[in-house]
């Protein structure tokens, strides 16, 4: 498994294809939403014999602040530390860049949806704490609570 920045003309459609195959996830306007921001910051892609496997975009919002914008790993080989090692390296690179906070949103406990169960035990074991939940927020659909969830370098 090995982690490398994207190159977003070639592996652009791969990562979409990524998202669509988790549609308890991601609802279906995040695939483009996807598409733009990757060719927009900075993103990396995780990849196994096979290909790409997963990704991460960045955004950089000061010298010292950045927001993991989207993640995902494929869904057949999700839970077998893809994730980790993806994410490792993003904030490996981020912290030698001079990030000292990084940003995650995702959904809330309060919202009582099973499958980001897991995906709050991610960022945790990242070392994201829970700062915040916000809800409604801005431009997410009611009944999305938003937990803000925040890592220090
Ligand atoms: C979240 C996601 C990127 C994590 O990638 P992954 O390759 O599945 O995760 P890993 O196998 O590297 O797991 C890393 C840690 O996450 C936690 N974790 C992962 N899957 C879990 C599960 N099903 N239940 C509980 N904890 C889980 C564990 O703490 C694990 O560490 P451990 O193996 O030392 O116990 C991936 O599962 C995914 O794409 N999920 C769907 C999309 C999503 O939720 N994206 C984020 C939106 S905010």
């Amino acid at each position: 498994v090995v982690v490398r920045p994207a190159r977003w003309a070639d592996d652009g459609p791969r990562c979409a294809a990524i998202v669509r195959g988790l549609p308890d996830y991601f609802t279906d306007n995040v695939p483009a939403e996807v598409e733009r921001d990757g060719a927009a910051h900075p993103a990396w892609v995780v990849e196994a014999g096979i290909g790409v496997i997963g990704f991460a975009i960045v955004e950089r919002r000061s010298d010292s602040v950045a927001e993991v914008l989207w993640i995902a790993v494929d869904a057949v080989h999700r839970g077998r530390g893809a994730g980790l090692r993806l994410l490792g390296h993003v904030l490996t690179e981020l912290s030698r860049d001079g990030v000292r906070v990084v940003e995650a949103k995702t959904l809330a406990p309060t919202s009582d949806y099973a499958p980001y169960v897991a995906t709050r035990a991610f960022w945790q074991r990242m070392g994201f704490i829970h700062l915040d939940t916000v809800d409604p927020y801005p431009g997410w659909k009611p009944g999305n609570p938003c937990a803000i969830y925040v890592a220090p370098l």
